[in-house]
Formats: C-alpha cells, structure tokens, sequence
C-alpha cells in the first residue's frame, strides 16, 4: 500500500529514508533501517576513503539490503566519489554546494545522486544537472538548514517544478501521520532525521538522545551558533543551558562569546583523540568525553512527536503501519 517510485528505484520496500547525519547516522543505524525495509543512510561527512571503505564494510556486515551514503560537500575528501562508485552504493546522498559543479562528476562515475535541497529554484538546477532523486529539505529540518520554506509549502512548488522525478520530503517529519502528508503534497517518500537520532541504534550520546524526548519544537532554534569546523552555515538545534547563556549574554558574535575558546570535549574514537571546543560543530556522540554541554545538539521541530528512544526497525514499522491505517482507514469517509 505504501509502495512508491522511490522503492523502485532503491530497491527497498517502504519509502521511510533515515537521514544522512554526520557522526550519528554510522552503519549500525543505516543497516537497521535497510533491514526494516526503508533506506538507510550512513554519514560520510569528511571521512577519509580508508575511513568511508571500513563504514560501508560494517553495514554491509549487518545488511544485505540496499544503503545510500550522505556527503556534506564542503567537506568531501580527494577520492571519496570514486571509492563509492567502486564500492557499487545504492545511491549517494549530496547536500551544501552547487548542483551544477557536484552532479555531473559523480554521474560520471555512474553514481545514483540525492540532491538534498532547501528551495524549487535549486531542485530546478540538480534536476537540470542529472540528480537521480530530489530531498526537499524544509526549514523545521534539524542539523543544518539550507533553505528558509517550510515542508508544507516546500514540497508542492518542488513537485510543481521538477516534474515526476522522483522526490522526498524531509523536515518536521516523525511518524507516519507525516508521512502520508508527505505523499499527499507530491513526494513519493519521507526522510526521518531527529525521529532516528532518538534510536538505540544512532550514534548519539544517551543523555542527547534522552533530552530529545522531552523537548518541543518551540525548544529547537535556528541559528548559526555552532559555527567552529563549520562557520556561516544554518542549523537547527536545541535550547540547552549553554544556548540560553548565549542569549542570556546578549547574543554576541561568533569570537566574544562565553566560554568560548576553551576544549571541554574530546572525540575519542578509532585511535584518533580530537579536542572539541565549545561552539564546535560536532554533536556529542557515544565517542564524545567530557562537557558535552557546549556542542551542537540538533534537533528539528519533528522533536514534538518522540516521545521513547525505540529500535530503528521498530521506528520503521511503526511509521509504516500508522501511515498504512490513515491511509486505509481514516481517509474511508472522503471517498464515500
Ligand atoms: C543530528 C543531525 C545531523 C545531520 N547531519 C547531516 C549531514 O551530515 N548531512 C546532511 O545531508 N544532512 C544532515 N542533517 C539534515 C538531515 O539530512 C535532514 O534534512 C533532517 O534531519 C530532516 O529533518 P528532521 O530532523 O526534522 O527529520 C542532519 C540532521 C540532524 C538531526
């Protein structure tokens, strides 16, 4: 009932997408939402070809499904693209540059491309440069928010603009109620990212997962705060203690803030030992030590509706059988 274009052409049986995110979304999550029937995303952001080659092996480990990988662009290494041609990937996932320089190269490869897009003007152009699939990315979206349309007003103008190549909606997307709006705008499938974060089988540090369940979209901001690793580049986060001192301070620029400076984490993971200074662009993960107060903990307005920390799979089946009972049942009385 739920089968769309998206699952033919991924080979995957419900259009549920869990989203590329940096540090957080590694194999065992990817794996989890493949073996579940949905797509799942491994974030490749910044990895080195031996480091990308050993993630794909682990989720090939756990899977024999079909997987895409997700590249953030400004932060693509020298041989990344041709490694995940040779590696045979179902698809890889491209967000944060032009189309029009990004596509055509990996297309030459013979790569299946994702664009994630913030706007109809850019899906127009990732479209026009070869894009296989289309992410419309909203701006209730958590991590970082290329765009400034929101979802329910985004997705039909990229529908309107791209024709019927195939597209997903991501942002303010949790269950399966969003889902089925997501179909009903013009998408043929949805990408969950905050909904995943929240997941046994994420990355994520417990106490980051645990703040999620309580928190409301009125709890997240946009903003370009985190900007260490990363500057200028909109996100969406949580209010912790740490953002209200900020705003408590005034809101001072990026070099006057407080605590700035100082390394109060460390990324302990692989043999490698990073300090991780406050307003860092990294979120606190199960590889983070020490004052995970002063990163990025990302979440978009979705937050409202996670309310346990549940297994990947599980998550998949509860979106599809929610989505397959409104479309089942609850749309009965239009139709008579
Ligand atoms: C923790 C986190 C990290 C993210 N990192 C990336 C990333 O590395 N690459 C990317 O393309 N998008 C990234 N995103 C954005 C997602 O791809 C997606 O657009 C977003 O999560 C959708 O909104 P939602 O969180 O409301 O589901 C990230 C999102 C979150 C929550």
């Amino acid at each position: 009932m739920l089968h769309t274009r998206i699952c033919d052409l991924f080979g995957i049986e419900l259009p549920i997408v869990s989203a590329g995110m940096g540090a957080v979304a590694r194999a065992r999550l990817a794996a989890a939402v493949s073996e579940a029937g949905g797509l799942g995303t491994i974030a490749l952001a910044g990895l080195s070809p031996e480091a990308v080659a050993n993630e794909i092996a682990r989720a090939r480990a756990l899977t024999s499904k079909p997987f895409a990988v997700n590249l953030l662009i400004p932060f693509m290494r020298p041989g990344v693209l041709e490694l995940l041609a040779r590696e045979k990937v179902c698809a890889v996932t491209l967000f944060w540059g032009d189309p029009t320089e990004q596509i055509p190269p990996a297309k030459k490869l013979g790569l299946t491309v994702i664009w994630q897009c913030g706007s109809a003007e850019e899906a127009a152009s990732a479209k026009a440069a070869g894009a296989n699939a289309i992410i419309a990315q909203g701006f209730e979206a958590g991590g970082h928010v290329c765009g400034t349309t929101s979802t329910l007003a985004l997705i039909p103008a990229v529908r309107d603009t791209i024709g019927d190549l195939p597209m997903l909606a991501a942002g303010g997307i949790a269950d399966g109620r969003g889902l089925v709006s997501a179909l009903a705008l013009g998408a043929d499938g949805a990408v969950f990212g905050t909904r995943f974060v929240a997941s046994h089988e994420s990355a994520a540090h417990q106490q980051y997962k645990r703040c999620l369940l309580s928190a409301k979209a009125s709890d997240t901001l946009h903003t370009q705060l985190f900007d260490i690793g990363w500057p200028g580049a909109s996100h969406r986060v949580l209010r912790t203690p740490f953002v209200d001192r900020w705003e408590t301070a005034g809101r001072p620029a990026s070099g006057n803030r407080p605590e700035e400076g100082k390394a109060v984490a460390r990324l302990v993971r692989d043999g490698i030992d990073v300090p991780l200074p406050s307003y860092s662009v990294s979120p606190p993960t199960e590889d983070t030590e020490g004052d995970i107060g002063g990163l990025a903990w990302y979440a978009g307005e979705s937050v409202s509706m996670i309310s346990e920390i549940a297994s990947a799979g599980e998550i998949v089946r509860q979106i599809a059988a929610q989505a397959g009972e409104i479309i089942a049942k609850r749309q009965r009385p239009l139709r008579s």
